[in-house]
């Protein structure tokens, strides 16, 4: 049995920190929303009260019944979590003052405090809360103050009970990661057995129990995600999984051909699909972004599920879902909403069951867990590509030409990256053909009146929010003067400055 941390979710914006923080102390954990506490659940060794946008007050605030776990369980309140568990056993919060935002020092922090083992004299901690606890329950006594918030951190006298008012999980708590270590290693008891290693094993273990002897098919999209998830099951089950990787045409310059032998060095039992004539077919002359999106992604369902269909013994569909696809995030009506999930809507009749492996995996976990089964290192750290392909960084209607325009130019500035080993500083790149745009240029002695392309790289730790990447001028110069002189076509290389919001990474 794995061994678990609840979060419960007040709708604060940092509750997957929390998780992400545990996870990085080798500790598996599960968001769940405030009312879905697991009772019962015998794996659960503690549980952590989140933030959340309401104050206690509030008519709407999110209200948990604290029975289910105190006293039963540790618990830790973080923010509204602390505050809620103050008031609602008697102690009193009222509105500070002034906003208690950014960082502050603990000027006081009591050492007997197993939740401040090992915290420096002084420690930062970050603010961030509109109201404040001005007197604790019955029970309860202070363990650390800062300069303006004296109940910084409470504790209760017999039970393991503990608030804070800052947030451990934000960076600029310097030792934040410590009192969360505190908390589930000292005070939950817990082991930090959730390792890569031992994720792997227990999967493949489980794989094999759910799957039995039945074929399963899964869909390759050459990214990070479906692949590990086709490298794990196949260590579980072998030829009993059937891969199916469709070129819709638009995927990057010699991508299918590269990456269906990665897939084969890989062991995989893979079947490509060359279905670009269908999918250009169906695009001629579609220029508005969201039909072209809605085309492919039919068309997409269409040919794997005519392939699928071949595999008549099969009994199950795997995906490369992540715990993140899956989060059941509150927002601020109170109403639970299940974010985009990767399921690509495949007909119901198929009556396939479903199988995500990696379902309770975050990102940086999916790339450990890759690592661990031996992929290599350039699959494993490959940029994200969206499903559409180029057929989204073309604007305009697509043609056979215009993608291999593209193709050329992309390439040209990926490889550039790699080469000036700058790949791995950016979280995305690559370039987007302005097709319905001509501008003049001169080449020689000759004038020419042909397509832009733009060039785009972000930083970003999880494509919500993105940066446009500072690269530098020389390298810019280097690519631009690289597009211009060997692809046909492109008389002019733009760089795209803005951040996400207000624009998206992707131009459609
Ligand atoms: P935006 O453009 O919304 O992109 O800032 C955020 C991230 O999602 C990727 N993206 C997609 N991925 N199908 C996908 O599988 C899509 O239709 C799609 N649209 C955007 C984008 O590349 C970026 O990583």
């Amino acid at each position: 049995m794995q061994e678990k941390i609840i979060i419960l979710d007040f709708g604060s914006q940092t509750t997957q920190l929390i998780a992400r923080r545990l996870r990085e102390l080798d500790t598996f954990c599960e968001i769940l929303p405030y009312n879905k506490f697991p009772v019962g659940d015998p794996s659960v060794i503690g549980v952590i009260l989140a933030g959340s946008p309401y104050s206690v007050y509030d008519p709407e605030a999110f209200k948990v019944d604290l029975g289910l776990f105190l006293g039963h369980i540790p618990v830790l309140g973080i923010c509204y979590g602390a505050q809620f568990i103050s008031h609602t056993l008697g102690g009193r919060v009222e509105p500070a003052d002034s906003r208690e935002y950014g960082r502050a020092n603990l000027t006081t922090i009591d050492q007997q405090c197993p939740l401040f083992h090992g915290f420096e004299p002084n420690s930062q901690v970050w603010m961030s809360h509109g109201d404040t606890i001005t007197a604790l329950p019955d029970g309860f006594h202070v363990v650390a103050s800062t300069a303006n918030v004296h109940f910084a951190a409470y504790q209760a006298d017999d039970k393991p009970v503990y608030g804070v008012q800052f947030h451990p999980e934000v960076a600029h708590s310097l030792q934040g990661t410590q009192l969360l270590k505190n908390f589930v290693v000292d005070i939950c008891g817990g082991h930090q057995d959730w390792s890569p290693k031992n994720f792997v094993e227990a999967t493949v273990q489980e794989l094999r129990e759910q799957i039995g002897q039945d074929r399963v098919i899964l869909g390759l999209s050459g990214g990070v995600d479906s692949s590990v998830a086709a490298v794990l099951l196949n260590r579980a089950i072998g030829r009993q999984l059937t891969c199916i990787f469709v070129d819709h045409g638009m995927l990057r310059k010699n991508e299918f051909q590269n990456v269906m032998h990665d897939y084969e060095c890989l062991g995989l039992n893979v079947i490509g699909v060359d279905a670009s004539d269908k999918f250009f077919a169906d695009l001629d002359g579609v220029t508005e972004p969201e039909r072209k999106r809605k085309i492919i992604g039919r068309d997409f369902i269409e040919v794997f599920d005519a392939e699928a269909r071949k595999i008549t013994d099969a009994r199950w569909l795997a995906q490369g879902t992540i715990y993140p696809d899956r989060i059941e995030s509150l927002n601020i009506t109170g109403k639970v909403i299940k974010s985009h999930h990767n399921v690509g809507g495949l007909p119901e009749e198929m009556n396939l069951r479903l199988c995500e492996p990696l379902k309770w995996l975050f990102k940086d976990e999916v790339r450990r867990v890759g690592r661990q089964l031996g992929m290599p290192e350039y699959l494993i750290t490959r940029h994200p590509f969206p499903g559409p392909g180029l057929a989204v960084r073309i604007l305009g209607a697509i043609t056979r030409e215009k993608v291999r325009i593209l193709q050329e130019a992309d390439d040209i500035f990926i490889q550039g990256l790699r080469d000036q080993g700058l790949y791995d500083q950016v979280w995305q790149a690559g370039a987007i053909l302005l097709s319905e745009v001509r501008s003049v240029g001169v080449m020689g002695d000759e004038r020419t009146y042909e397509n832009p392309i733009a060039l785009r790289a972000v930083t970003s730790s999880d494509a919500m929010t993105a940066d446009w990447a500072r690269l530098s001028y020389d390298f810019l110069a280097r690519v631009s003067n690289d597009i211009i002189n060997k692809v046909r076509g492109v008389n002019r290389v733009c760089y795209d400055i803005s951040s996400k919001p207000p624009a998206t990474i992707e131009w459609e």
